[in-house]
């Protein structure tokens, strides 16, 4: 046998089946190559002579989390005027760095929800090669939005005739964005519907692009088979959105009843990011974020927390995603503290952290589960994350597409 086809057997005293919603003892996961090709109880299945046993039974095996908002090429400790030091190349080389914190740290797929320079098409591409580790990849290029919006850069004054490459003003020019993002590379579409709290002279919960600009956008992307991702905070901006048709509406701070409606409705998910409050209050300032980002913070956090709850609640589709590269990458999972505090149990901050995360991809006949057929992406962790979501920021086994990336697990 070749080291492609040998088969490696992994021993798993629990295992989160996140499609069923429990949790099976003693399991064995058959692997072959990239694949996982069987599963089952120990008791009842063959292991192949020759298989190398990979032993987590002592641990809680899980398929590998999914953060649907991230910025690999975001420096946390670079916000605010400090950016504006950062080369797209240099930021793609941080990518690298970042990329691996996400892996080890159990993520083992990322949607990457706006870069300079095409950074995350040349981060996706590289890791595809084999020749970075690093999370599979879906990416946007550069995130469209208005003149002066949350997506441009407004740190600089008039003088230096800066304007961020994702800016887009109408819906033909909107149109074009998606064309040329398209055409350099990005299989997902990122939109700036609303303000934002980390970008200087805008509101985080007023609209910027229009209805009829969002109603191009999505038109544009679905005809070249791109799905759309739509910041929003306000809640005529997460409105529109919706109606425009987004696959899903990222923060979704302000969303009001008919917001919550719309996305039950459409199958809109929703990606709230309710950990990011923590870091932004607590270490914002140090990093850089100007006064008036921290002033906005204050307004929306806590109503996006209550508002995670009252939708979730109501209905709606969530996938998790934390916006990584505002805060340290690689802390992804101590969002999911957060999902349980505001109203979700365990098991479903599990699901939107996987099969909903690959629903919201299109990628769920390849990730999201421990299903034979789909890549062997798993994970482990020594503590029990069903009783206790804090464990899963103590992931110590990862294995992506059959090859082991960490084995730190308890023997
Ligand atoms: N990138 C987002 C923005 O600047 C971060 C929002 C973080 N705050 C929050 N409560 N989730 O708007």
């Amino acid at each position: 046998a070749t080291a492609a086809d040998q088969v490696v057997a992994i021993r798993a005293g629990k295992l989160v089946d996140v499609v069923g919603g429990k949790v099976l003892q003693d399991q064995t996961i058959l692997v072959s190559g990239e694949r996982i090709t069987a599963v089952g109880p120990t008791a009842s299945t063959t292991v192949p002579a020759g298989a190398r046993v990979i032993d987590l039974s002592r641990e809680t095996v899980l398929p590998g989390l999914i953060d649907v908002h991230v910025h690999l090429t975001g420096d946390p400790n670079l916000h605010g005027y400090r950016s504006l030091g950062v080369s797209d190349i240099r930021a793609a080389m941080y990518g690298a760095y970042a990329a691996r914190r996400t892996l080890e740290a159990g993520f083992t797929t990322v949607r990457n929800v706006g870069a300079s320079g095409f950074g995350d098409v040349a981060l996706r591409d590289a890791i595809n090669d084999g020749e970075l580790p690093g999370p599979r990849m879906r990416v946007a290029g550069y995130a469209i939005g208005i003149q002066g919006g949350h997506c441009d850069n407004n740190l600089l004054p008039h003088d230096f005739h800066f304007t961020e490459n994702g800016v887009a003003d109408g819906p033909w020019a909107a149109r074009a964005k998606v064309r040329e993002m398209a055409k350099f590379g990005a299989d997902t579409i990122k939109i700036c519907a609303s303000g934002g709290v980390l970008s200087k002279g805008d509101e985080a919960g007023a609209q910027q692009l229009t209805l009829e600009e969002m109603k191009a956008i999505v038109e544009e992307a679905h005809k070249l088979g791109r799905r759309v991702a739509a910041h929003a905070h306000g809640a005529s901006s997460i409105r529109d959105a919706i109606l425009a048709g987004v696959e899903s509406v990222e923060h979704a701070s302000l969303i009001d009843d008919e917001g919550i409606r719309l996305a039950r409705e459409k199958g809109t998910y929703l990606v709230m990011d309710i950990y990011n409050d923590d870091f932004i209050l607590q270490e914002g300032a140090k990093a850089g974020m100007l006064p008036e980002s921290l002033e906005k913070e204050r307004m929306v956090g806590q109503l996006q927390r209550d508002n995670f709850r009252k939708a979730f609640k109501a209905g709606d589709k969530m996938a998790f995603g934390t916006d990584a590269g505002v805060y340290p990458h690689g802390d992804n999972a101590r969002q999911f503290f957060y999902m349980v505090k505001y109203g979700m149990t365990p098991m479903q901050a599990l699901q939107a952290a996987t099969i909903n995360g690959a629903d919201l991809l299109g990628w769920k006949d390849r990730v999201g589960s421990i299903t034979p057929g789909k890549y062997a992406d798993i994970v482990a962790v020594g503590g029990d994350p069903l009783a206790d979501p804090a464990a899963l920021t103590r992931v110590d086994f990862v294995m992506k597409g059959g090859a082991v990336i960490r084995s730190d697990a308890r023997k």
